[in-house]
């Protein structure tokens, strides 16, 4: 159902109710997503952006509502990353004179993908269109989260389009941010950032503050999944500013894996301790724990203590991939401890805080090893762990 988001501005996006994992199956998409499409009425008719390839007829369909697909005089493509840019295909096949407008890194992405000999017109920050009676002007928005992505700005409008930016994997048929539910639109904003725009955070406070600096007048902020930000606009903005600072919260996580529950008693122990000292936790079993929920809660908070049993010299293989995200994502201002149970030989703990060394995050609490199944003495040594812990919580 299509959308006039202002003044001949359009969504014309795409709700997908049922996807649920994202970047293949990389990221857990729990409610849905959109991608959103926006379609500009001026004297030259603009597209920006499409939608994910299996899409493309709806998008056209929506489009075909509001003008015939082959009047379109200028496709703006934000981003190369299919979800967004898999319709041009199909738009460029209706409309094989429009003007593909990229940034700089955009065309080469863009080409990339497709090999069309379509017309490009590349741009930089500051640069500026007409489109009739109002302008676009385009703000490089590099690693936020590619290195093509890029915003476009309406004058006459005040309308802000933000490419990946301040946007959530989020269905609903609502385009507004005041006409949904506050809680679930935020908890899908945060897990956005946290799992895709955590590593270039000082690049996101350059940018945002480069962007206030330019004192655009913003009544809207169209990003290119979830919902539109009408009322306060800018409110989402201020939530970027607070977590690319990553100031996390006074608490911790504990995640662990186990096989016949050795670790998962010292886990329990640990909290023990860190609730000893008036830090709230969270424990979360990775094997059946969503790794991108995970993330998100690692994100937030300040300690994180994993634990695993020693399997084959090593880690139970469900751990890793959340110390390689751990390293990728590059958390800042965290402080880590490791515990681990084994039967013949222990080198779990030795491996995480090698992790928690690539990592830079600093283990503030000497590790827990527990033979078998643990005593109350190396339970203890794990309340102990969790005081520690949390005593570096609440000093940090
Ligand atoms: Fe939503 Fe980076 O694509």
């Amino acid at each position: 159902m299509i959308t006039e988001i202002a003044k001949d501005v359009y969504w014309v996006g795409v709700v997908d109710w049922a996807i649920r994992k994202f970047h293949g199956f990389e990221l857990s998409t729990h409610r849905g997503s959109t991608y959103n499409a926006y379609l500009i009425k001026d004297e030259k008719t603009v597209l920006v952006d499409t939608v994910w390839g299996p899409f493309s007829d709806r998008l056209i369909a929506n489009i075909r509502e509001i003008i015939d697909p082959a009047k379109l005089d200028i496709v703006v493509a934000t981003h190369a990353e299919t979800d967004h840019s898999g319709g041009l295909p199909v738009v460029m096949h209706y409309a094989p004179n429009a003007t593909v407008v990229v940034s700089k890194r955009g065309r080469e992405s863009v080409e990339g993908h497709y090999h069309q000999p379509w017309k490009f017109q590349p741009v930089q920050t500051g640069d500026k269109l007409s489109i009739g009676k109002n302008d676009l002007t385009f703000i490089e928005a590099a690693m936020l989260h590619w290195p093509d992505n890029m915003f476009t700005y309406l004058s006459g409008r005040n309308v802000l389009i933000t490419s990946d930016a301040f946007g959530e994997h989020y269905a609903t048929d609502f385009r507004f941010n005041d006409q949904v539910d506050q809680e679930e639109l935020y908890e899908e904003a945060i897990k956005y950032y946290a799992n895709i725009l955590t590593p270039y955070s000082n690049m996101v406070s350059k940018k945002l503050a480069e962007v206030l600096a330019l004192n655009l007048p913003v009544d809207v902020i169209a990003p290119s999944h979830g919902i539109i930000w009408r009322k306060d606009p800018l409110q989402i903005v201020r939530k970027y500013q607070e977590w690319a600072a990553q100031k996390p919260e006074k608490s911790a996580v504990i995640l662990f894996d186990t096989m016949w529950n050795a670790t998962r008693l010292m886990a329990e122990a640990i909290g023990e301790g860190l609730f000893a000292e008036g830090v709230p936790y969270k424990i979360f079993h990775a094997a059946v724990s969503d790794r991108n929920d995970v993330l998100t809660e690692i994100f937030k908070t300040k300690a994180v203590i994993i634990g695993s049993p020693t399997l084959n010299q090593g880690l139970l293989p469900t751990i890793t991939p959340i110390l390689e995200d751990l390293k990728g994502l590059k958390f800042q201002n965290k402080v880590g401890a490791a515990f681990g149970s084994y039967g013949w030989s222990g080198e779990s703990i030795k491996h995480l805080e090698e992790h928690f060394a690539e990592c830079k995050i600093p283990v503030v609490a000497e590790a827990v090893l527990a033979k078998w199944q643990p005593k109350e003495d190396d339970l203890a040594r794990c309340r102990e762990l969790g005081r520690k812990v949390g005593l570096a919580v609440k000093a940090g």
